[in-house]
């Protein structure tokens, strides 16, 4: 099988098994898993963060972070097609109690400007809106085709924001795939956000978990929220000796990544009734519309099953994602099918 659907259907590689199976481990709720302590301090390190947490999963991490920020009755600005509102099951409303307004970005590419963000504030009016409480920025940015966002953007976005006293969470859960596409240190792409969180178990390969960093204080009170929603785990160190080689090794490799999604992106365009901005392309992911194809998205994610491979379909659009156990040549391949399915 040659499975595009997302970069989570990684397999642990031999090098995670092995940590995993020789994982020191303790009762992490008491705070006693050693291999969970080394990965909670280096994803810090790496960062340039006072502190971080292991979390299950991004969807946590987001989640808690966006109930830290805020209290009920805020408003959280995201770009319309992010992840934290279109796919976490409605929880900031109701675990944090607060609204999402959904702002659009101008130019398609998912990464509001501060003009944009700007336009949709509610600040000084107590008596007729829903105060903006938080800004939630991805990078890179899923559904709008893994679009990335400069430390420079982030960092404007940043200043204006925090003049005004309104944090910034960074859903980062590809965050190692922008670093390698813009040649950017993480900490560099996250410097100025008051918290920001990253899945382990994406592109960087390990079979769980993320990681939410911010302040001391934040990620204190952040452990508490964790174990409210039950994500204390116990010894769950076995699964931190695996997120531990993922966030030394991947990062190396993953512009080999955002290479194959390129090359599988320039085919694609190359296909009658197909459209995509290969040269937009910057990440891991391609998302492509199929309306001028004579035969539908879905019919095509049918067919290519037939040929071992797995793509997503969403309306019109197919979704194709690359990870490490996509090779340059499962992209030709793919490719290759792709030419004799839409003719
Ligand atoms: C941008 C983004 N943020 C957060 C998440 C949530 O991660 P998880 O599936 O671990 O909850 C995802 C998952 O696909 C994602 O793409």
């Amino acid at each position: 099988m040659i499975d595009l659907r997302s970069d989570t259907v990684t397999k642990p590689t031999p090098a995670m098994r092995r940590a995993m199976a020789e994982a020191e481990v303790g009762d992490d709720v008491y705070g006693e898993d050693p291999t969970v302590y080394l990965l909670q301090g280096r994803a810090a390190e790496i960062f340039g963060k006072e502190a971080a947490l292991f979390v299950p999963t991004g969807s946590m991490g987001n989640q808690i972070a966006v109930k830290l920020h805020t209290k009920a009755g805020d408003e959280v600005i995201i770009e319309e097609r992010g992840h934290i509102f279109n796919y976490e099951m409605g929880t900031p409303a109701v675990v944090a109690g607060v609204l999402i307004r959904p702002v659009k970005s101008q130019t398609g590419s998912g990464i509001l400007t501060w003009k944009e963000i700007e336009s949709a504030l509610h600040i000084n009016q107590p008596y007729y809106a829903c105060p903006t409480g938080l800004i939630c920025l991805e990078n890179s940015h899923n559904l709008a085709g893994g679009s990335v966002m400069t430390a420079e953007h982030c960092a404007e976005i940043c200043d204006a924001a925090h003049k005004l006293g309104i944090p910034i969470h960074l859903d980062g859960a590809r965050i190692f795939n922008a670093a390698a596409a813009l040649n950017e240190s993480v900490a560099e792409l996250s410097k100025n956000v008051d918290s920001v969180q990253f899945c382990l178990s994406k592109g960087l390969g390990a079979p769980v978990g993320s990681m939410l960093l911010g302040k001391k204080d934040f990620i204190e009170e952040a452990r508490v929220w964790r174990k409210r929603l039950g994500g204390g785990m116990r010894q769950v160190g076995v699964l931190a000796a695996a997120g531990l080689i993922a966030l030394e090794e991947t990062p190396k490799v993953l512009h080999l990544d955002n290479e194959n999604a390129k090359l599988l992106a320039k085919g694609a365009a190359n296909l009658k009734g197909v459209s995509i901005d290969a040269e937009k392309v910057a990440t891991n992911i391609v998302i492509f519309d199929v309306s001028n194809a004579d035969i539908s998205a879905s019919e095509i994610c049918a067919k290519l099953k037939e040929y071992d491979i797995l793509a997503s379909s969403f309306g019109n659009s197919i979704r194709m994602v690359t990870h490490y156990d996509v090779s340059r040549k499962d992209i030709e391949t793919t490719l290759k099918a792709m030419r004799v399915i839409i003719k």
